[in-house]
């Protein structure tokens, strides 16, 4: 592997500008100018910042089942581009990751690809079905080794199956990560519930619904004395909860969509389908909460829901379409946009919520790392004084349903690095040669 020479670059966007020297897979060398070793590929990089690579703890890359639109190879690509080194795959898949034999196979086809480590979640019962706890021991023990388990999609609504899970999830020292979601309070839900659905004539879907589950796995893992990690929060209420629960000692983890930082149901105006999705797009005061959550660390990381869907999926009534967005590829500029240049975040702040602190919620040792000389080279960097216009077909997921579309935002991903290997550079993702 050739040595990689990343110049004039600012680690977190802090200090005097620096060159970067990479190799065998390391942080090699940091110093003010270093000279580019016989085959060197050198990044110029002035003016821009150095982070570590980002982790997603929730993505969908709909393989096995709907690779119309997504695979893990494009789903790869969109999340190198995106500066992501690590993401995790939800288990709503077709069949469902509820065995060793889909959760091997979806870690398989990631590393096969080497464009981002491709960590597969296990369901957490089996089917989703929401009945009979799945053989979590199996796929932890596995050679796409699952560290984290969801039914992402659905709640693990019946109280004592989560109570199990969790204690099982506790004894194994794997992750339970919860998708809050009260079914009896949502029953023909499509949007958050308040004056604009009641205007627009849209079922609603409360606050409740959400912040009555999270309340609840609060008090179930206090009493497993286990940690659980709640997806996609997005009410205020939520974060009073999290806020409790933290202050009382309860091992409970959030994570934020960019989606959810950034947008409000004010969107639904249009009744255009790619704003719909799971949980609901909220109130700007929502989206305020949430922003002020992320910054003063109540809500640990931020997490994407990409989640692809065809076109005839989300080209139809509002009602009808499928839950969900895109998230991958636009993730670092929605942050950008509404955290830093609102001054909530500094990119150090950018590195712990998009890397740090979700490495460390799903135990990836060599992610989320200092940027030290003697580090593994997981790095992305970001020219933070670029803007680009969002266009859906431009994006690499196979499915275009990105609510930013032909809207301008703030920095971009200029290289993304794994293990030291360039794996996505001037807005093309590298796939290992020869696979
Ligand atoms: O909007 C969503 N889409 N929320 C979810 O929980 C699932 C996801 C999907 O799989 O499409
Ligand atoms: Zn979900």
């Amino acid at each position: 592997m050739n040595p990689i020479l990343i110049r004039g670059v600012r680690p977190y966007g802090e200090g005097e500008p620096v060159d970067v020297l990479v190799s065998d897979g390391q942080i090699a060398q940091i110093a003010a100018s270093i000279t580019a070793p016989d085959g060197a590929e050198v990044i110029e990089a002035a003016g821009q910042v150095l982070l570590p690579g980002f982790v997603d703890l929730h993505t969908h890359l709909r393989e096995p089942g709907r690779e119309d639109t997504e695979t893990v190879e494009t789903g790869s690509a969109a999340a190198a581009l995106g500066g992501f080194t690590a993401v995790f795959a939800m288990a709503n898949t077709d069949p469902v990751a509820d065995s060793p034999v889909v959760t091997d196979h979806v870690w398989a086809r990631g590393q096969q690809i080497g464009l981002v480590d491709v960590h597969p979640v296990g369901a957490v019962t089996v089917g989703l079905d929401g009945k009979q706890l799945t053989e979590m021991a199996l796929m932890a023990a596995g050679s796409g080794r699952v560290r984290m388990f969801s039914d992402d999609g659905k709640c693990v609504h019946d109280p004592l199956l989560m109570r199990r899970a969790l204690e099982y999830a506790s004894g194994l020292g794997v992750l339970i990560a919860q998708h809050a979601e009260e079914p009896r309070l949502t029953v023909g839900a499509v949007a958050h519930e308040g004056p604009n659905a009641a205007r627009l004539g849209l079922a609603g879907w409360p606050r409740a619904a959400e912040e009555s589950i999270v309340a609840r796995d609060a008090l179930l893992a206090r009493d497993a004395k286990a940690r659980v990690h709640i997806c996609h929060a997005s009410t205020a209420g939520t974060v009073e909860i999290l806020k409790w629960a933290k202050d009382q000692g309860i091992s409970i983890t959030a994570e934020v969509t960019p989606h959810h930082l950034l947008l409000d149901d004010g969107l639904l105006e249009s009744y255009d389908g790619v704003f719909r999705v799971n949980p609901p797009l909220r109130e700007a005061s929502d989206v305020l909460a949430l922003r002020a959550a992320l910054a003063d660390g109540v809500i640990d990381c931020v997490a994407t829901d990409h989640a692809p869907h065809a076109a005839q999926e989300k080209c139809c009534e509002f009602s009808h379409a499928r839950p969900g967005m895109l998230g991958l590829q636009t993730a670092l500029s929605v942050i950008a946009e509404a955290m830093v240049e609102t001054g909530l975040l500094d990119w150090r702040g950018v590195a712990r919520v998009m890397s740090e602190n979700p490495a460390a919620i799903a135990g990836l040792p060599d992610q989320g790392r200092p940027l030290e000389v003697g580090e593994p080279a997981n790095l992305v960097v970001v020219d933070p004084d670029a803007r680009w216009t969002v266009e859906p077909a431009e994006l690499a997921s196979k499915s275009a349903n990105t609510p930013y579309r032909a809207m301008t935002l703030p920095a971009t991903v200029t290289a993304t690095l794994l293990r030291g290997r360039v794996t996505a550079a001037d807005g093309a993702a590298r796939p290992v040669a020869g696979r």
